[in-house]
C-alpha cells in the first residue's frame, strides 16, 4: 500500500490550524517520545511547559501566570468551566456565554452538569443587556469569546468582567483563535484590561504550533487548584489536567514556537493576515459579494450555494457558517496568491 500523505494546504481556507512554524515542527518531533503529564519521569518537556505558560502569559497581558499546555481549546473551555463549578459552593450552577461562543461549552456543559445559558448577540457580540438578565446568584462563570470562531468578533470583555464580579462569578476568556493576533490591535480583551479570572489561547491555531497544543490560563495558582486530583503512583503528587499521559510534542512545539516568533513575529503575521483579510473584503465588494466585515483576519463571505458546492469540487477546503457564509480564516498558510487563485475560480464558477 502506498504510504499515505497528508493534504496540503494550498486550498485549506477554513480551518484555524496551520502549518506548524519549522522551530515548531523540529521540537514536536524531538518530544515525540516523552509525557509532560509525568514531569517527575520527562523533566525537560516539564520545563518546557513552564516556559510555555510564563511566555503565553505575556501574550495575554499576565505576570507569573498560572496553567498548562492542553489538548486544545475545547479541554482548555471545559476546564474553565471546571474550575467556576469547583470553587462555587451552589448545588445548581450555570454559566452565561455569548451565542457566538464555541460548541464546546456545550460540551463543558454536558460533562460537568452545569447549565449553559446562551445570550443572544446584537452585531455578532454578546448582548449586554440580555448577558445581565440571565445572570443569577447561581451563576458561576461569565463567557465572553476574543475573535469568535465564524466572524472574529470580540466580546466586551471588561463589562462583561464587571458584571460577573457582581455575583461573584468567575470570568472566562475564550481567546483560542484570536489570541495571537489581538496583541496587535486595540480591542480590551487581555488580563491587563479587564479582571479575567481564566482564558483559552491555543498555540496550534494562530500559534503556529503543532497540534495538540492549546493554552489554558488561569491568573493564579490557586484557580488551577480547583482542578487538582492526587496521582498516587506518580512522583508528581498531582495533577490539574483533564487528560493523563499527554503529548509532549505538543508542550515542545509550543515552547519553540512561542520564543521564535513572540512579539515580532506574531505582528508580522497578523499585518499580513489582516491586510489579506482588507484586501479580500475589497475584492469581494467589488464583485458586489456581501460579506462580513473583517474585525480580524477572518472574512465571511455569501456566495450562493451552489457556488460554494463548486469551490469545493475544485477541491477549495471551505466550510459555512451557521448563517450560510463561506468562512476565509487567513491563517499563515492562507497567502495573497492562494486568494487571487481562489478569486479567480470564483469569478469563473458563480
Ligand atoms: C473560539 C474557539 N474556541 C475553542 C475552539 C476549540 O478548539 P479545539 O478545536 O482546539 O478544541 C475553537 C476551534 O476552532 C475556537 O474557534
Amino acid at each position: 500500500m502506498q504510504r499515505a500523505q497528508p493534504q496540503d494546504f494550498s486550498r485549506v481556507l477554513s480551518s484555524m490550524c496551520t502549518e506548524p512554524h519549522p522551530v515548531a515542527r523540529d521540537a514536536a518531533e524531538r518530544f515525540l517520545a516523552t509525557n509532560p503529564g509525568d514531569p517527575g519521569t520527562y523533566e525537560t518537556v516539564a520545563t518546557l511547559e513552564r516556559e510555555a505558560v510564563a511566555t503565553l502569559g505575556e501574550v495575554a497581558g499576565l505576570d507569573d501566570a498560572a496553567g498548562y499546555v492542553a489538548s486544545g481549546g475545547t479541554e482548555a473551555n471545559i476546564q474553565a468551566v471546571r474550575v467556576a463549578r469547583n470553587r462555587a459552593s451552589t448545588r445548581d450552577p450555570n454559566f452565561v456565554a455569548p451565542a457566538s461562543a464555541h460548541f464546546s461549552f456545550h460540551k463543558a456543559a454536558d460533562v460537568l452538569g452545569v447549565e449553559m445559558r446562551v445570550a443572544p448577540l446584537d452585531d455578532f457580540t454578546a448582548n449586554l443587556e440580555a448577558v445581565d438578565e440571565l445572570i443569577d446568584d447561581d451563576t458561576v462563570l461569565v463567557v465572553g469569546v476574543a475573535g469568535t470562531t465564524e466572524y472574529g468578533r470580540v466580546d466586551p470583555i471588561p463589562r462583561l468582567a464587571r458584571m460577573a464580579d457582581e455575583v461573584d462569578a468567575l470570568t472566562h476568556v475564550d481567546a483560542a483563535w484570536g489570541g495571537f493576533v489581538l496583541p496587535f490591535t486595540h480591542h480590551e480583551w487581555d488580563f491587563s484590561d479587564a479582571d479575567i479570572d481564566t482564558m483559552t489561547i491555543d498555540p496550534h491555531k494562530m500559534g503556529q504550533a503543532a497540534v495538540p497544543a492549546g493554552g489554558l490560563l488561569a491568573r493564579g495558582p490557586e484557580l488551577l487548584d480547583e482542578l487538582s486530583i492526587d496521582t498516587p503512583y506518580l512522583e508528581s503528587t498531582s495533577q490539574v489536567t483533564l487528560t493523563g499521559t499527554r503529548s509532549g510534542a505538543g508542550v515542545a512545539s509550543a515552547a519553540a514556537v512561542l520564543e521564535e516568533l513572540w512579539p515580532e513575529g506574531y505582528r508580522e503575521q497578523y499585518e499580513t493576515s489582516q491586510s489579506n483579510a482588507d484586501w479580500l473584503a475589497a475584492e469581494l465588494h467589488a464583485r458586489g459579494v456581501d460579506h462580513v466585515e473583517p474585525t480580524l483576519p477572518i472574512v465571511a463571505a455569501d456566495f450562493a450555494a451552489d457556488t460554494v458546492d463548486a469551490l469545493r469540487e475544485e477541491g477549495w477546503r471551505i466550510s459555512r457558517t451557521e448563517a450560510g457564509e463561506a468562512r476565509i480564516v487567513m491563517m499563515p498558510h492562507v497567502t495573497r496568491e492562494t486568494l487571487r487563485a481562489f478569486l479567480a475560480d470564483v469569478d469563473r464558477l458563480r
